[in-house]
């Protein structure tokens, strides 16, 4: 059967209709899928075809950090198409050799060189394939409450649940420990988690091990922010061991976090960092890996064994470019920081009036809120990968009052664009109260 969708604009019901008929929807039984159909969008907003809007309490998938429908970005997007459009990856640009300076100029240290990608999971692919080539070694360390995309490699990498289905992946990939170990066990001091580390490094043979991959401040696994120390003690212990420092800034990079990168507020160097998403501020598909300078001259005179037909796309350099300008110009990393500490004591009011918010943590406009069933024992409201009837519920509050963000497990997100206004998070912020009303009699 076919649908037509050839006439006119749909209705929202025709949207959803056509794509479940004739497209798979990602992680999930498509016979559960509920999308939003969404016509446009602006700032902070989104709207259905029949007009209902939605606050992007989530930045989509955390990737629209500049917003919805920025001119600027739309305007160079189409120059650049209008100019050209494509170039294969053996050219050079003028779009893709500014775009290379301008990422060595806001990326940490001697990070100086970079391979442009589609997106994050193949950034991961390369990455490990950079520092395989490098160090000679073979295995991977990757930490457990993580994820790092679907490909092959990156979801061998992920530490998450995701990765399941994908076994037996990668071989040598071996999953450590995180300093975080669930709302109920709790946090592991920065020096404890550490002596882990290098306890699975003897074990391993550190000569074996090309790199030590990790999200800065951990992203769908629940924004962990790192005890401080840790990254830093990370960074020794593979300098010590000469294992490269991968950091898979994907969604912590580009201002999400009040700074330009995560590893910034910890000034912490990465040998290798893989970005994505608010690079382009996910106006155009592009994902990059950075890597230092010494690096980069492993493959002075060897060959990189690696390629992308879409690798430095024009259109992607193009977006990525001017996204960064709107970055510079509208000081959006330093709205980050401020609407960050506002968002911060808000959630911390959260806490103090709900007796179902077990944990917040926020870092600049990057936070979650943890529920439970007891505020004792910190059962969470819905088991380690799983739901409940009370977070199906709050979900479903959100979307009837046109708050949009990610609720997963026993928590949700709060993750604006970084233009957000005081008033637009105080507005969600409202939503959100209400809403925890519904968990709140879980308690009951
Ligand atoms: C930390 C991190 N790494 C990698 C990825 C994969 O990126 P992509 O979906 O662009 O392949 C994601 C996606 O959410 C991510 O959050």
């Amino acid at each position: 059967m076919t649908t037509d969708t050839r006439t006119g604009p749909m209705t929202g019901e025709q949207m959803i209709a056509g794509a479940k008929a004739h497209t798979l929807f990602e992680w999930s039984a498509q016979s559960k899928v509920d999308p939003i159909p969404v016509a446009r969008a602006k700032g902070i907003h989104f709207w259905t075809p029949e007009g209902k809007r939605f606050i992007d309490f989530n930045s989509q998938l955390m990737c629209v950090n500049i917003g919805h429908g920025d001119e600027r970005v739309v305007r160079a997007i189409h120059e650049q198409a209008s100019t050209l459009a494509y170039a294969n990856p053996f050219m050079a640009t003028e779009v893709r050799a500014r775009l290379g300076a301008r990422l060595a100029a806001v990326t940490p240290g001697d990070l100086d060189v970079f391979f442009f990608t589609n997106g994050g999971a193949e950034a991961n692919e390369n990455a490990i394939k950079l520092a395989r080539f490098a160090t000679g070694r073979h295995k991977i360390l990757a930490r457990y409450r993580s994820y790092h995309g679907a490909t092959a490699g990156a979801i061998s990498l992920t530490g998450d649940p995701r990765r399941w289905a994908a076994e037996p992946g990668l071989p040598g990939v071996v999953h450590v420990l995180d300093p975080y170990h669930g709302i109920q066990r709790g946090w592991d001091s920065a020096d404890e988690s550490l002596a882990m580390l290098e306890e699975v490094i003897q074990l391993e043979g550190p000569q074996t091990i090309a790199g030590f991959i990790l999200e800065p401040v951990t992203g769908t696994n629940g924004v962990l922010v790192p005890p401080d120390g840790y990254l830093q003690g990370v960074r020794e212990l593979c300098t010590k061991h000469g294992i490269l420092m991968i950091c898979d800034e994907v969604m912590s990079g580009f201002g999400r976090t009040g700074a330009w990168f995560a590893v910034d507020h910890w000034n912490v160097v990465p040998d290798i960092m893989t970005m994505a998403k608010g690079l382009t501020s996910a106006y155009v598909p592009l994902g990059a890996v950075g890597m230092r300078r010494a690096i980069a001259e492993h493959f002075r005179d060897r060959v990189f064994y690696g390629g992308l037909t879409y690798n430095s796309h024009p259109l992607g350099c193009a977006a990525a470019l001017a996204t960064l300008q709107v970055y510079e110009d509208d000081r959006l990393i330093d709205n980050a920081k401020r609407m960050g500490a506002l968002m911060s004591d808000l959630m911390t009011d959260l806490a103090l009036r709900h007796p179902s918010v077990g944990a917040v943590r926020s870092i600049g406009l990057f936070g979650l809120v943890e529920l439970v069933r007891n505020r004792q024992t910190k059962e969470p409201l819905a088991p380690f990968n799983g739901s409940s009837e009370e977070m199906a519920a709050l979900g479903r509050f959100f979307r009837q009052e046109g708050l949009y963000t990610f609720v997963r497990w026993n928590t949700f997100f709060t993750n604006p664009p970084l233009c957000i206004a005081e008033a637009d998070l105080r507005e969600a912020f409202g939503i959100i109260d209400r809403g925890l009303e519904i968990t709140d009699r879980a308690l009951a």
